[in-house]
């Protein structure tokens, strides 16, 4: 391997004072390192092709910093894909997970019993919209939560069908993988297994399918459910659920429009059909609120969440309507589900949420963040539409043509360089950049973020 020679240090002038000086973006060393670049190599030769998107090879990480093998101070936008809404390592959470595994860590919560999980169920059923009865089965991945309620919905109506958007994310197992729709990639060679799932066009304003304005529309894009689907392909007394995510997620971070929710389960409450809330990506605090579909007013039969429910460690759960819960056992288990460290981990993340106010503060952050992107917008024309809820906040690179065709290249370019200055983010959607740090951040970090992809955007110009 070619030794590389330290470059001078690419560190980003602070625009605010609060931030401190051990606290600022400092490339030292050309993302990826000589250290990291072995770690990379290794990784190709041994690991399945996945997503994997930069080479940033990690050491270490505290709140919303990543120190990577080569000793480089890494702003993290992207809160480990959408887990660490706390922030890395969180003393609290890392405490509790240490004291449980030294107690006990494994004792198979579905077959046995122990005190936690039902005090984690009961937080569950409390955070999550509704006050009617509810019941929780823990998973140990947002793929797993969606195949779980998937599972149930049909169980519990004997229906077959279950509806969802075109552009939703919902993981890439078997099961799952029927109603994920986000990129031909997903879905290539197992389209032919994947059924039983039906999609409709998502609520996508700034590129409405049917060529309508909001609120003028009347959020045609709801009612063609049962005004086209109902009347033509889909018999509704064939459906069991309708999936959707409050925010698409990898489909491009799309905000439906007020009203759409209720159009939708208005529709559906006619014919029986459950409403299935995967808040795998958008729950726990990161919209600024526990769940996202309160930015919504609608009650789901099925929450799905996941993520950053364990602060960093895998758990998942579906907490889903008393009535809808099995008649007889095994008709669906796992080993981990539920798993004493885990469960640890997000009792004492969902305690963090709450003592530091972190919902709030995802509302506050957000606005800041969401403010300073608009700014970014009216000098960069690249920025087509800046759009999010909360600190889940994207924006979509266009070309300046008058189609606004995605300008996938140009997104790919500005990923690229702001991982080498320092900050992390990741794609969503056709050309669209996510912007999620945990929810720890301060305003002052959010314009370290800001100012280098600024010089990001730039450089990505420049080609
Ligand atoms: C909305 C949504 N659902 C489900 C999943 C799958 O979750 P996991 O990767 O934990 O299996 C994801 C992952 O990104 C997601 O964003």
């Amino acid at each position: 391997m070619s030794e590389v020679r330290p470059k001078p240090r690419a560190s980003i002038p602070l625009p605010n004072s609060r931030t401190t000086e051990s606290e600022q973006v400092d490339v030292r060393i050309p993302i990826p390192g000589p250290k990291a670049r072995p770690i990379i190599e290794e990784d190709t030769r041994l690991l399945m092709t996945g997503t994997k998107t930069s080479p940033v090879a990690a050491a270490s990480a505290r709140g919303v910093w990543i120190t990577d093998v080569d000793g480089n101070r890494i702003l993290d936008f992207t809160s480990g894909v959408g887990v660490v809404n706390t922030g890395h390592c969180h003393p609290d959470i890392v405490r509790a997970v240490q004291a449980q595994a030294a107690k006990l860590m494994h004792f198979a919560g579905t077959d046995y019993y122990y005190e936690s999980q039902n005090r984690l169920a009961a937080r569950l059923t409390e955070i999550t919209p509704g006050k009617h009865d509810k019941k929780v089965f823990f998973t140990n991945s947002g793929t797993e939560s969606v195949e779980a309620a998937l599972k149930i919905a049909k169980w519990n109506r004997q229906r077959p069908i279950v509806v969802g958007l075109l552009g939703g994310f919902h993981g890439r197992s078997m099961g799952a993988l029927t109603m994920t729709a986000s990129k031909p990639s997903q879905r290539r060679r197992f389209d032919a297994f994947a059924g039983g799932g039906h999609h409709i066009p998502a609520p996508y304003c700034y590129r409405c399918p049917y060529q309508l304005e909001y609120p003028s529309c009347d959020v045609y894009c709801a009612k063609i459910l049962k005004e086209l689907y109902f009347e033509t392909s889909i018999p509704p007394e064939d459906v069991a659920a309708f999936i959707a995510e409050p925010v698409l997620g990898e489909g491009g971070y799309i905000v439906p429009p007020k009203g759409w929710h209720q159009a939708i389960k208005t529709i559906l409450d006619e014919h029986g059909i459950l409403f299935i809330d995967d808040e795998v990506q958008a729950g726990i605090g990161r919209t600024g609120k526990w769940f996202a579909v309160e930015h919504h007013g609608i009650i789901p039969d099925i929450v799905a969440t996941a993520k950053a429910l364990g602060g960093g460690l895998p758990i998942g759960a579906i907490v889903f309507r008393k009535e809808l819960d099995y008649t007889y056992p095994g008709a669906h288990s796992n080993t981990f589900g539920g798993n004493l460290v885990s469960v640890a981990s997000a009792l004492a993340t969902l305690d963090v949420i709450e003592r530091e106010k972190l919902i709030g503060a995802a509302r506050d952050r957000g606005a800041h963040l969401m403010a300073r992107l608009r700014e970014l917008a009216e000098t960069n024309p690249e920025i087509g539409d800046v759009r999010g809820l909360g600190l889940m906040v994207a924006t979509e690179f266009v070309e300046a043509d008058k189609a606004r065709s995605p300008a996938v290249a140009f997104r790919d370019r500005v990923i690229d360089s702001a991982v080498k200055h320092g900050l992390l983010v990741l794609p969503c959607g056709k050309s669209a950049i996510r912007y999620i740090p945990p929810l720890v951040i301060t305003d002052a970090e959010i314009d370290q973020g800001i100012e280098v992809l600024d010089q990001a955007i730039r450089a990505a110009r420049a080609g």
